[in-house]
C-alpha cells in the first residue's frame, strides 16, 4: 500500500503505547495499515514522544501522536476521554487496552485503589464505558490480558510462566486488600497481577454479553482478549529489584534458552507479538470475530474460571460503583 496515496480515515487507541508491546503494535500498525490515525496514551509524555518519533524515522508518512494518560487516577481518565471526544479526530473505530503493570511494592493509585488492580483493571473499565458511545462502527475493543491467568490446576503451567495462581474474591477486596505487613510481598505483587489479568478476561466476556442485549450502541462493536505470549524485554519489571529489572529488560532477551528455563515459557519477540496485536486490532482477517480469547495469532480457549458468568458480573457492577460511574456515564445496562 501507498501511504502518500492512502486517506486517514480511522484511529485507533493504545494504552501504553509508548514502550513494549504497545509501541511494537503502534510501530507494525505505522508501517502496515496507513488508513489509521494512531494515538498512544501513557503517563510519561516524554517517553510517548520519544516513541513517535522513533516510529517516524521507520515510517515517516505515519499519522501517530502521543497524548498523557494515567490509568490511575479516575480523574485523569476523565479528563482524557473528554478531551480526545473533544477533538476533530477521524472516527475512532479501536481502542486497544493494553497498557499494565507489575507491582511488587504494596502500592495505591491515587484514589486509593491497589495499583495492579486499579491502573490494569479499573482505570480500563472507566476509558471504555466513557469511550463506548464514541466509537464508531464497526468498532474492536482488545483487552490485553495475559497467559498468567491460568490456574495450576487448568494444566495451563505453560502459559502462565511460574506466575503464582490467581486470587479472586471480590473487586472490593483486590481494590483494598488490606497493608502487607511482612508478607512474601513478591508473590502476593505477581499473585495481583496474575488476578488482574483474570479481572480483564471478566471484563471481555461480561462486555460482550452486555453489548448483545444492548440495543442503543452502533454495531457491530466486537470485543477480544488478547495473549502476547512471554515478552522479556518489555518495562514490566520495572518495580522489580534493579537487578531483576535488568536480567528481565536486558539478559532474558538475548538469551531466549535462560527466558525457558526460568519461566518454563517459550519466549515471543515483542516485534512478534506487536504485529499479532495490530492485526487483531485492524485487519480485515479478525471482523465480526468476538468473545475470542486469542493467544498470538489463534483464538483458544482461557481458563474455566474465565468463563465464571457470576463473578465476571459481580466484578463488572463492582467496578461501576469503585469508579463511581454516574447514570450519564453509563452507555450500557
Ligand atoms: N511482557 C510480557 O511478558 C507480557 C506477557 C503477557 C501479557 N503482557 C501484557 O502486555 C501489556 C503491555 O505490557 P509490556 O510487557 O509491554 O510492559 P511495558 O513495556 O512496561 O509497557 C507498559 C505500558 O503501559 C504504560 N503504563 C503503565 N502504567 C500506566 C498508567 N498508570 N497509565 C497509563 N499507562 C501506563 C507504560 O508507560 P508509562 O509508564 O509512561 O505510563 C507503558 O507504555 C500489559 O497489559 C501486560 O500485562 C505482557
Amino acid at each position: 500500500m501507498n501511504h502518500l496515496t492512502t486517506a486517514v480515515n480511522k484511529t485507533v487507541i493504545i494504552t501504553g503505547g509508548s514502550t513494549g508491546l504497545g509501541f511494537h503494535t503502534a510501530r507494525h500498525l505505522a508501517a502496515h495499515y496507513p488508513g489509521w490515525h494512531i494515538i498512544i496514551a501513557n503517563r510519561s509524555v516524554s517517553a510517548g514522544q520519544e516513541a513517535v518519533q522513533s516510529i517516524r524515522q521507520q515510517t515517516p508518512t505515519a499519522s501517530i501522536e502521543a497524548l498523557a494518560l494515567d490509568l490511575g487516577s479516575l480523574a485523569h481518565v476523565r479528563a482524557f476521554a473528554a478531551a480526545l471526544i473533544d477533538r476533530k479526530l477521524p472516527p475512532i473505530h479501536v481502542l486497544i487496552c493494553n497498557a499494565g503493570l507489575q507491582m511488587v511494592t504494596d502500592s495505591r493509585t491515587v484514589d486509593g485503589f491497589e495499583t495492579t488492580f486499579g491502573v490494569n483493571h479499573l482505570g480500563h473499565y472507566l476509558l471504555t464505558q466513557l469511550l463506548l458511545p464514541h466509537l464508531v462502527a464497526p468498532a474492536r475493543i482488545i483487552n490485553v490480558s495475559s497467559g498468567t491467568h491460568f490456574s495450576s490446576a487448568d494444566g495451563g503451567a505453560a502459559e502462565k510462566g511460574g506466575m503464582p495462581d490467581p486470587a479472586y474474591t471480590t473487586a472490593q477486596a483486590a481494590a483494598f486488600p488490606p497493608p502487607v505487613n511482612g508478607g512474601d510481598m513478591q508473590f502476593i505483587g505477581r499473585q495481583r497481577y496474575s488476578t488482574s489479568k483474570l479481572a480483564n478476561l471478566w471484563h471481555t466476556y461480561e462486555l460482550v454479553r452486555r453489548l448483545a442485549k444492548d440495543t442503543h450502541l452502533p454495531r457491530p462493536i466486537t470485543v477480544n482478549a488478547f495473549d502476547p505470549g512471554l515478552m522479556p524485554g518489555t518495562g514490566l519489571a520495572r518495580d522489580y529489584s534493579p537487578v531483576m529489572s535488568w536480567m528481565w529488560e536486558s539478559v532474558l532477551p538475548r538469551i531466549p534458552a535462560l527466558a525457558r528455563l526460568v519461566f518454563r515459557a517459550e519466549p515471543t519477540p515483542m516485534p512478534v507479538s506487536g504485529a499479532n496485536l495490530a492485526r487483531l486490532a485492524v485487519d480485515p482477517a479478525w471482523e465480526g470475530v468476538t468473545g475470542q480469547y486469542v493467544q498470538g495469532a489463534q483464538a483458544v480457549p482461557s481458563s474455566p474460571a474465565s468463563h465464571d458468568e457470576r463473578v465476571a458480573y459481580e466484578l463488572w457492577e463492582s467496578s461501576k460503583a469503585l469508579v463511581k460511574l454516574t447514570p450519564g456515564e453509563m452507555a450500557l445496562a
